[in-house]
């Protein structure tokens, strides 16, 4: 069998602090039932303000080390998948692999906004079969609750804060990753951005005024678009690895809106039942979304060896792309 990489092991942290949609209530002009309706949410987790990236991630880490039976010191490469990281520089993973005290990694992050665990799974897939790392520690890490216009009520109910790491390791058992693909449309960049604190729009008093360090979305038309590519990206997936909707055991998608979800769903003519959800608790954690749920289906015994799992995720640049393991 030819070397592939495969997860062993998951873990996963999120803040005690729930916000409820009955909290957001009482901040912007909204409702339980209009959230829930329009986007399946109920509650999202905050972080303590003493809390940033790396220290939701180190959480996370630890669990998915502690499960994988692995010291930090053996890990070679950290990659963290975030767009609300610690700082501008250093990146997340090195204050993470500091943290971790992981001394012998290769550290850096990536920014694929939600579509970063899969991207993060593509490169760490890459590093793998190249035989030269035998140990990557992926993790997807968000603070959005900071970079969240609270007056903006089109944004501030969708998002949350979170972090899932997983553990890579090379197999050549006929399990693991089986296929990933990753896509971009940059010319769709404006409809889902964070436009202050860079060098376009470097950190100014009109910077802090307009809100711009904050999330803004054009919601509709970016959902239209992720259900609209999501379910041609679901469909070509299957098809380039011979596998039947119906030989699909879970689907694991970015948890942005159960209605996104549903359509995608739908066009695999799968019942809900396969489908992992857990967005009511959490809402929006972006680049950690995929690595909390599937931490928890195999908490939840959701998974079992030789299973069909598919991920697929969509976000920011626009970014999107899907990956096809063999459990
Ligand atoms: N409470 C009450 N009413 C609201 C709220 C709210 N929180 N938010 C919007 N509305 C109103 C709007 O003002 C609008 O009112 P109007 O008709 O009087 O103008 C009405 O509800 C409908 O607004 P839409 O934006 O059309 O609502 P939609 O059904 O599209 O739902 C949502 C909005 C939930 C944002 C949805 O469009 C969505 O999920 N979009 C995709 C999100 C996504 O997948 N993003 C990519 C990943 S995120 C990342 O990369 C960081």
């Amino acid at each position: 069998m030819p070397l592939k990489s495969r997860i062993t092991a998951t873990g996963s942290y999120t803040p005690r602090k729930v916000l409820s949609n009955s909290d957001l209530e009482k901040i912007v002009d909204t409702s339980d039932e209009w959230i829930i309706e329009r986007t399946g949410i109920k509650e999202r987790r905050i972080a303590k303000d003493t809390e940033a990236a790396s220290d939701l991630g180190v959480e996370a880490s630890r669990a998915a080390l502690e499960h994988a039976g692995i010291k930090p010191k053996d890990i070679d490469l950290i990659i963290v998948a975030t767009i609300t990281g610690d700082m501008p520089m250093p990146s997340t993973a090195s204050l993470l692999q500091n943290k971790l005290g992981a001394k012998k990694a290769a550290a850096f992050d990536i920014n694929a906004a939600c579509s970063g665990f899969v991207y993060g799974l593509s490169i760490a897939d890459g590093f793998i079969k190249t035989g030269n790392f035998k140990k990557i520690l992926l993790v997807g890490a968000e603070v959005l609750s900071r970079f969240t216009n609270w007056q903006d009520r089109t944004t501030c109910v969708l998002f949350g804060d979170g972090a899932g790491a997983v553990v890579i390791e090379p197999t050549t058992e006929d399990r693991g990753v089986l296929s990933i693909h990753i896509h971009s449309d940059g010319s769709l960049w404006d409809l889902l951005n964070i436009p202050g604190g860079g060098s376009r729009h470097p950190a100014s008093e009109k910077t802090l005024m307009e809100k711009m360090h904050c999330i803004r979305m054009k919601g509709n038309e970016t959902f239209k678009v992720a259900v609209r590519t999501l379910e041609t990206l679901v469909v070509d997936t299957l098809k380039e690895n011979k596998i039947k909707p119906s030989q699909l055991n879970l689907l694991i998608p970015h948890q942005a809106n159960l209605r996104i979800i549903q359509a995608v769903a739908k066009r695999l003519h799968m019942p809900m039942d396969k489908v992992f959800v857990n967005l009511d608790k959490y809402g929006n954690t972006s680049g950690a979304s995929i690595p909390i749920a599937l931490d928890e289906a195999l908490r939840t015994e959701r998974i079992r060896n030789g299973d069909y799992v598919l991920l697929e995720a969509f976000g920011s640049g626009l970014t999107w792309g899907s990956a096809l393991i063999k459990w």
